[in-house]
């Protein structure tokens, strides 16, 4: 499968993707000398963020996808690097802090994923995730029923996106299960404004839209999305500015002795 990500059209909305991550960060607590990992990293500019606010000692960034790498170096080096990688095959222990901003949305199984995660982490170390949550609102719902109409799921090979989030309760009750003592875990509405609905159209390309266009033809694509558009637009109110409700889930957990899931 080719790589669909853009980081310039992901970075359209850069001050409005990058609240979430700050918001975030903010759960971390430092860890001089530490180890950090962060998941699905795309171009590194947030790792580097990351490896000042906690003082690692070393940060990784990994990422399966070259596009969004290739933007990476610049922001390697001084206790940072990067790897090329896939969330569903990342092993390791010891780590002080798993951080995945953004990216564990497209990761199935998070009833495997989330155990196999804290794993790597060593005593005391801290889980901190942000995940969308915009699965109800019209801007994910049309992209998977225009993926359902005949000339799209002919060219997609009958494949519609799933969703592999779980309600915000069932990742506290995990985080707990799992022998984390402390947690945190919200939801939170991010209200953006937007010029006009044709700009949620923008912003899901460059997210959402990036699985379709990955499994599609350039040309399949682009009758996908205008056919998305034509949709999309007629459901959303014409209204300038346009209010976009973003939900996103932010959980951060420490394990630590006292725990249900510990000893
Ligand atoms: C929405 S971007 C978020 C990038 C960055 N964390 C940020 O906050 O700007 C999601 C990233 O997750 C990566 N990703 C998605 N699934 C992955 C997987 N299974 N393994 C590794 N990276 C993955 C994508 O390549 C993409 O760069």
């Amino acid at each position: 499968m080719s790589d669909a990500w853009q980081p310039e059209q992901y970075a359209r909305f850069r001050a409005e993707r990058e609240q979430p991550f700050h918001d975030l960060l903010a759960l971390v607590e430092p860890v001089p000398g530490g180890r950090v990992v962060d998941l699905g990293c795309g171009t590194g500019v947030l790792t580097r963020v990351l490896h000042e606010h906690t003082g690692a000692a070393e940060t990784v960034g990994v990422d399966r996808s070259e596009a969004m790498l290739a933007q990476s170096a610049q922001h390697a080096g001084r206790g940072v690097r990067f790897e090329q990688g896939d969330i569903e095959k990342f092993a390791e222990s010891g780590l002080d802090v798993v951080f995945s901003n953004a990216a564990l949305q497209w990761v199935d199984g998070h009833e495997t994923l989330f155990p196999r995660l804290a794993a790597t982490l060593g005593e005391d170390g801290q889980l901190a995730v942000q995940m969308p949550m915009n699965h109800d609102h019209p801007s994910h719902t049309v992209a998977h029923e225009v993926a359902r109409e005949r000339r799209h799921a002919e060219a997609l090979g009958g494949y519609v996106r799933g969703y592999p989030l779980r309600d915000a309760e069932w990742y506290a009750e995990l985080l707990a299960r799992m022998g984390f003592a402390e947690q945190h875990v919200r939801l939170q509405v991010y209200l953006h404004q937007l010029t006009g609905p044709e700009e949620v159209v923008e912003w899901v390309k460059g997210s959402l839209l990036t699985d379709y266009r990955n499994r599609l033809s350039p040309e399949d694509y682009e009758a996908y999305l205008a056919d998305f558009r034509e949709r999309l637009l007629a459901e959303l109110p014409d209204e300038r500015p346009f209010l976009y409700p973003f939900k996103r889930l932010l959980l951060w957990g420490r394990k630590g002795a006292a725990g249900p899931g510990n000893g």
